[in-house]
């Protein structure tokens, strides 16, 4: 078939909204979500939808899964309000860093502070006598992460300061790992170091013992599990656990115990927006760096840079055209990428995924993503762009 000819197909095909979507399993969300409750009861379950929870679209996720998680997990303030704006009650852990000026939304919005440092915390009991009222702020104990947070060696002047703060409701202690699963980097994958989660583990011990010396109770939350950490150290699991990928259905690597049954949620779907017969020595997009020596049959997909799908993976990936595998060729595009089919096997308006299994069983995952930009798979799916409408489906 040559390029852009309308036929009777074209003319069927439903276009309701871009052809590149990603297509989000709601239900089989709330069945990850069940797996993980029943594998890490009793403790809570704080599900963590920072950065457009994982990719997979905010506004879709949130509401569905509410109703099932005990607290809600974001990593700044604006998330939080879009929770909020949403109309959703549960509690709010803001896990990363916040400034003073930021204390007075917290209140307002009833969110939970993360409190890291001295300075946090006098702001905090200040902000929160001025307004008159209690704001629950949960301890952020740096175990050897060396990110934000007090560090275990000087967490009880923190946790002795917080004795005088009676405009606090000291409801949770966390701390987080900085090596409980593999680290997908460029050119090299670094292991997990269960050893240096354990002295963490530990230190995070050390600093709780405060309570015990002080025949104080212990606040109610603490917390330190990730994904890779709920799987591997059960130790870890404390009040509360922190998934995060696992909630979508992915491991955190290759390496994590499957000890509950998950499952990916999302599929990047698109369509064939264009075919033609590629010539022989005749190069195909920007920089003209792929060209066949033989007459092809290729298609154009209508999903690039832009939408996340990572330039620097130009003639690596494989994408799914009709249930089959095909390499993509030459430069991704901003817009759009080639896939080289070879024979005619398709079609204008045909089934591509990009990320995500096919019907006959074929499957890109988010590791395979990883591997061909060189990043891990964390960042793949934090990295589709807002371009790419989100469509939430319960199957
Ligand atoms: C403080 C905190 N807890 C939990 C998580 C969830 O991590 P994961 O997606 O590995 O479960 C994150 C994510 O980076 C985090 O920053």
């Amino acid at each position: 078939m040559g390029g852009g000819q309308p036929n009777d197909k074209i003319q069927s095909m439903p276009a309701p909204i871009r052809p590149t979507h990603l297509e989000i399993n709601l239900s089989q969300l709330r069945r990850n979500l069940a797996a993980i409750r029943a594998y890490v009861h009793p403790a809570k379950v704080l599900v963590m939808l920072k950065a457009n929870a994982y990719g997979h679209g905010l506004m879709g996720v949130a509401p569905y899964i509410a109703p099932y998680v005990d607290y809600l997990g974001v990593a700044i303030l604006e998330e939080a309000l879009q929770l909020r704006e949403m109309g959703l009650q549960k509690p709010i852990l803001i896990a990363g860093g916040s400034l003073p000026g930021q204390i007075p939304a917290y209140l307002d919005y009833d969110l939970t502070l993360t409190i890291s440092s001295p300075l946090i915390l006098a702001a905090a009991e200040q902000a929160a006598q001025q307004a008159g009222k209690r704001l629950k702020v949960h301890f952020k104990i740096d175990t050897g992460m060396e990110r934000a947070g007090q560090r275990w060696y000087e967490a009880e002047a923190l946790l002795e300061q917080s004795l005088s703060c009676s405009h606090l409701v000291i409801e949770g202690i966390y701390t987080h790992f900085a090596n409980s699963e593999t680290i997908e980097t460029p050119g090299m994958i670094l292991l997990p170091n269960y050893s240096y989660a354990s002295q963490q583990l530990e230190r995070f011990h050390e600093v709780l013992r405060f309570y015990e010396k002080r025949s104080l109770p212990l606040p109610p939350l603490r917390h330190a599990a990730n994904s890779a950490a709920i799987l591997n150290l059960p130790e870890s699991h404390f009040d509360m656990v922190r998934p995060g990928i696992i909630f979508y259905g992915i491991y955190p690597d290759d390496e994590a115990r499957r000890v509950i049954e998950i499952a990916p949620a999302l599929t990047w779907k698109s369509q064939v927006v264009y075919s033609k017969i590629t010539q022989a020595g005749s190069p195909a997009s920007y920089g003209s760096l792929w060209a066949s020596d033989h007459a092809v049959y290729t298609v154009t997909i209508p999903c690039g840079y832009a939408d996340g799908y990572f330039r620097r993976m130009s003639n690596q990936p494989k994408i799914i055209v009709n249930g089959k595998k095909y390499p993509q060729v030459g430069q991704i595009c901003m817009d759009q990428v080639i896939v080289n089919l070879e024979a005619e096997t398709a079609e204008v308006g045909d089934e591509v995924i990009l990320l995500g299994q096919a019907a006959s069983g074929e499957a890109i995952q988010p590791q395979d993503l990883a591997a061909w930009a060189g990043t891990g798979r964390y960042e793949v799916l934090t990295n589709i762009s807002a371009r790419v409408p989100r469509v939430f489906v319960e199957k």
